[in-house]
């Protein structure tokens, strides 16, 4: 197992090794996150240092407040046409650029960052990479408010064992969108494409965290940074 200061290191080199699909002129997706954050902060010096215009559109308030401490201009996503290139953490990840998001709750506004990219670029350590997607993280999934507790017992008979993700103080934690987040055990289920689909088909669900074919590289922190290409 890595201690903090080795996986922050692995985050911090996965993140400097993504400057590399970015070139002046791109519209940047900003993803969330610890390793996101190690991005955000390389782009903008490389922004700095090479007199780079970029514009950048973001996946949460944390990454929005990030990005204009660091001096990153932002828009909304309604404002660009396409995304040049996203670069995102993710919370597990399979052989085949699968992977569960969500850790960091952002994952409704990064799938939709996402699907408007060109190119997805995950930035992990090496303790990330999984044989099966749910055996290391459990999925969160978003929820809406209104009779929210009503789908606790759908996904306890799904198997899935929720729980309700809640804030230090016990409170429900509220995601950027003020949704609620029900995190849920995977680790059974092997047919992600079908859990996909069902959970989507479900009343109250907002998104769920599975990010299924998204992943075009995949960076990998580590004394030697790997990449993979979906
Ligand atoms: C945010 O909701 C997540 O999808 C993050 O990308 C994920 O939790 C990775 O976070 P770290 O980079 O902090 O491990």
């Amino acid at each position: 197992m890595l201690t903090v200061e080795e996986k922050n290191a692995q985050k911090k080199a996965a993140a400097k090794a993504a400057l590399e699909y970015i070139e002046d002129g791109m519209v940047v997706g900003l993803g969330t996150g610890s390793t996101a954050a190690y991005f955000i902060e390389a782009l903008a010096n490389q922004v700095r240092d090479k007199g780079w215009q970029l514009t950048c559109v973001t996946t949460s308030i944390e990454s929005e407040q990030l990005a204009a401490t660091v001096g990153l201009k932002t828009v909304p996503i309604e404002q660009v046409e396409q995304i040049d290139v996203t670069v995102d953490g993710a919370d597990e990840v399979d052989a085949r650029l699968n992977g569960i998001k969500g850790g960091g709750a952002a994952l409704l506004f990064e799938k939709i960052v996402a699907f408007k990219s060109k190119q997805n670029v995950w930035v992990i350590d090496g303790e990330k990479k999984s044989d099966n997607l749910g055996t290391k993280f459990k999925l969160p999934v978003e929820v809406i408010r209104f009779g929210a507790q009503l789908l606790i017992p759908a996904f306890t008979q799904m198997g899935l064992k929720p729980k309700f993700r809640k804030q230090e103080n016990g409170e429900l934690f509220l995601t950027d969108s003020l949704h609620y987040i029900i995190d849920l055990d995977i680790s059974g289920i092997f047919d992600l494409k079908t859990l996909a689909t069902q959970l989507k088909g479900i009343t109250g669900v907002v998104e769920h965290g599975l990010f299924l074919s998204v992943c075009d590289v995949l960076i990998i922190g580590g004394k030697t940074v790997q990449t993979i290409k979906g």
